[in-house]
C-alpha cells in the first residue's frame, strides 16, 4: 500500500468513527439523529478547539454557533410578538422559538419568554434571579390586566436548563409574601434538577448519547457556578460533595426514588466525598435554587399541579423521574409523560417527527389544565428557555 492509500484509509476510518453513533432500535429516523448529532458534536468540538487555542471561551463559541438557528422576534399573521423588558430583564412575549409561537397560537395564550443572562459572563444566582424578578414583576393585578391575562390561569414551563429554572422559581414563589398571585401549573420538560450525583443510571446509560453527552452536561452544570474547571473535573468524577453535606444525598437517592425498571442492571454505591474547599468557593451547587430536587418535603407539598416529560435516552431522565416520585410522595398531583423512544431535545427540534407527537401531548395537557372555565380571558405560559 502506498502512503496515500494508508492516509485515505485512516481518514476514512476516522470519519466513520466520528459519524457512527450506535442507536437503539426504537429510535425513529435514526439517520436524522445521526446527522444532528454530527452537527452538535462538531459545534462542541469547534468550541473546544477555540478554547484550547485561547481564542474564545467554550460557552461563547457554542452559544454563538447555536444561535445561528434562532428565529427573530417578529410577529406573523397569527402571533403578535412584543420585545420588551420586565424589571429590566428582556422578555420577548410569545419567543423562545417555534414552540412558543405554537403555544401562543394553539392556546390563544400570552407567552412570555425570559431572556436571562448567560454563562460564562454571569453565574448562579443571576440566571435564577432574572427569571424570578421578571416573573414577580408580571404577577401583579395591574400588569396582568394590561395583558388581558386571567390571574387564575397562569403556568410556567421550561425545558432542560429552562426546566431547572421553572422548577426553582416555582418553589421560591410559594413562600414569597410579596406575591399574592400564584401559579396554577408547572410544566417541566426534561429538566435538570440536581447537582449532587453525576452517576445516576441515566447518566451511565446515556453518557455518549446524541445531543447531550454526560461530558457536556457536567460542563454546563459547572459553568453555571464558575469558570474554574476544577469543579467540572470533580463533578465528572462524582467527587464534589463534601462530607458535611452528605445528608442531602437522601433527596437524590436513586436506589430509593427510582422505580425498579430504571434501576435494572445497576448497583447503587454510596457517593464518594470531595474537598470542602470546592463547596465553600462555589456553594451554589448545593443551593436548592440551583438544584430543586434538594427541596424538603414541606416545600414540595405546596407545589401546583405538575407536568413532567422525561426521555428514555437522556442523561437527565432519572432526576426528572425522582422529582415525580418525590412530588407524588408529598401529595402533589403530577402527570408524568415518559417518552420511551425520546431523547434530549424532543420538544424543540422541529425536524423530527417525534417532536410533533410530544409537542401535541404537551400542548393538549396545557390547554386542558389551564382552561378551567372556557369563557374567561387568555391564559399565560411563562417560559424560561434553555
Ligand atoms: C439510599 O437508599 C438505599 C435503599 O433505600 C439505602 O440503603 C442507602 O443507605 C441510601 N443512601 C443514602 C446516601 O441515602
Amino acid at each position: 500500500m502506498g502512503r496515500k492509500t494508508v492516509l485515505l484509509l485512516l481518514v476514512g476510518i476516522f470519519t466513520a468513527y466520528y459519524v457512527y453513533t450506535p442507536l437503539p432500535d426504537n429510535i425513529e429516523e435514526p439517520w436524522k439523529l445521526t446527522g444532528f448529532n454530527l452537527i452538535f458534536k462538531t459545534i462542541s468540538n469547534v468550541a473546544l478547539v477555540g478554547e484550547l487555542l485561547g481564542i474564545n471561551h467554550f460557552m461563547n463559541t457554542a452559544m454563538f454557533l447555536m444561535s445561528l438557528q434562532d428565529v427573530p422576534p417578529t410577529s406573523d399573521e397569527t402571533v403578535t410578538v412584543l420585545d420588551t423588558t420586565f424589571s429590566n430583564v428582556p422578555v420577548p412575549h410569545y419567543s423562545y422559538d417555534i414552540l412558543s409561537r405554537r403555544t401562543a397560537n394553539r392556546l390563544d395564550a400570552v407567552v412570555i419568554s425570559t431572556n436571562y443572562r448567560l454563562a460564562p459572563k454571569y453565574h448562579f444566582p443571576n440566571q435564577f434571579e432574572d427569571v424570578y424578578n421578571a416573573l414577580k414583576w408580571f404577577l401583579r393585578q395591574d400588569i396582568l390586566k394590561g395583558y388581558g391575562v386571567d390571574p387564575k390561569r397562569i403556568g410556567i414551563s421550561g425545558d432542560s436548563a429552562g426546566g431547572n429554572l421553572a422548577a426553582a422559581v416555582t418553589q421560591q414563589l410559594i413562600d414569597d409574601p410579596d406575591v399574592k398571585i400564584k401559579l396554577k401549573i408547572q410544566s417541566l420538560i426534561y429538566p435538570a434538577l440536581q447537582t449532587l450525583d453525576m452517576d445516576l443510571p441515566s447518566l451511565r446509560e446515556n453518557s455518549h448519547f446524541p445531543v447531550l453527552p454526560k461530558s457536556l452536561m457536567v460542563r454546563f452544570w459547572s459553568e453555571y457556578f464558575t469558570t474554574d474547571r476544577s469543579l467540572e473535573k470533580a463533578m465528572f468524577d462524582n467527587q464534589h460533595v463534601p462530607v458535611e453535606s452528605s445528608y442531602l444525598f437522601k433527596y437524590v437517592n436513586w436506589s430509593s426514588l427510582l422505580p425498579e425498571n430504571f434501576k435494572k442492571g445497576h448497583f447503587y454505591s454510596s457517593p464518594t466525598h470531595g474537598p470542602s474547599e470546592l463547596a465553600r468557593k462555589y456553594s451554589g451547587f448545593l443551593d436548592v435554587r440551583a438544584a430543586p430536587l434538594l427541596a424538603d418535603d414541606n416545600k414540595l407539598r405546596s407545589l401546583p399541579l405538575t407536568y413532567v416529560i422525561t426521555c428514555q435516552y437522556d442523561v437527565l431522565r432519572d432526576e426528572g423521574i425522582m422529582y415525580v416520585t418525590r412530588l407524588r410522595n408529598a401529595g402533589v398531583r403530577v402527570t408524568h409523560n415518559h417518552v420511551e423512544d425520546g431523547f434530549h431535545g424532543i420538544i424543540s427540534i422541529p425536524e423530527f417527527k417525534i417532536v410533533h407527537r410530544v409537542q401535541n401531548q404537551y400542548l393538549s395537557w396545557l390547554s386542558e389544565n389551564l382552561y378551567l372555565t372556557p369563557t374567561t380571558p387568555t391564559p399565560t405560559t411563562a417560559a424560561p428557555t434553555h
